[in-house]
């Protein structure tokens, strides 16, 4: 069974991660994307909550690798499932 990701979460990442200056917006469905260039594979990832459903929820984000972000961008906000950041 093919994943998605909720509309929202995925317009709110996208948002968040134009806002970093990392360029993987529009990232239509990143709770079900596994292909992730190679640099951010390694410095970030993407963690989804699926619950038996197939739309899933972006529930973590991780960008440790990134030592240039500075910034909490308002539309993180948006992602109102996110429990670790
Ligand atoms: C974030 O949520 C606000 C309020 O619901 C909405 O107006 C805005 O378009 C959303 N932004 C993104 C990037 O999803
Ligand atoms: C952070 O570094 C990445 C990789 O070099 C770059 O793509 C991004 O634009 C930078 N973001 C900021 C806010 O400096
Ligand atoms: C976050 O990603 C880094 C690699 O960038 C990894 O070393 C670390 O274990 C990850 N942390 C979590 C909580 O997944
Ligand atoms: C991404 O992680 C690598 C180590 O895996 C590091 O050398 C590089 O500086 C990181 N990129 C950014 C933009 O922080």
């Amino acid at each position: 069974q093919q994943q998605s990701t909720d509309a929202s979460d995925a317009a709110a990442l996208s948002a968040v991660f134009q806002r970093w200056g990392l360029r993987y917006g529009p990232t239509v469905n990143p709770c079900g994307t596994r292909d992730w260039p190679g640099s951010f594979a390694r410095n970030a990832s993407v963690g989804c909550s699926c619950d038996g459903s197939p739309v899933c929820r972006i529930t973590h984000l991780n960008v440790t690798g990134y030592w240039n972000l500075t910034e909490i961008p308002p539309e993180l906000f948006n992602l109102t499932e996110l429990v670790s950041l």
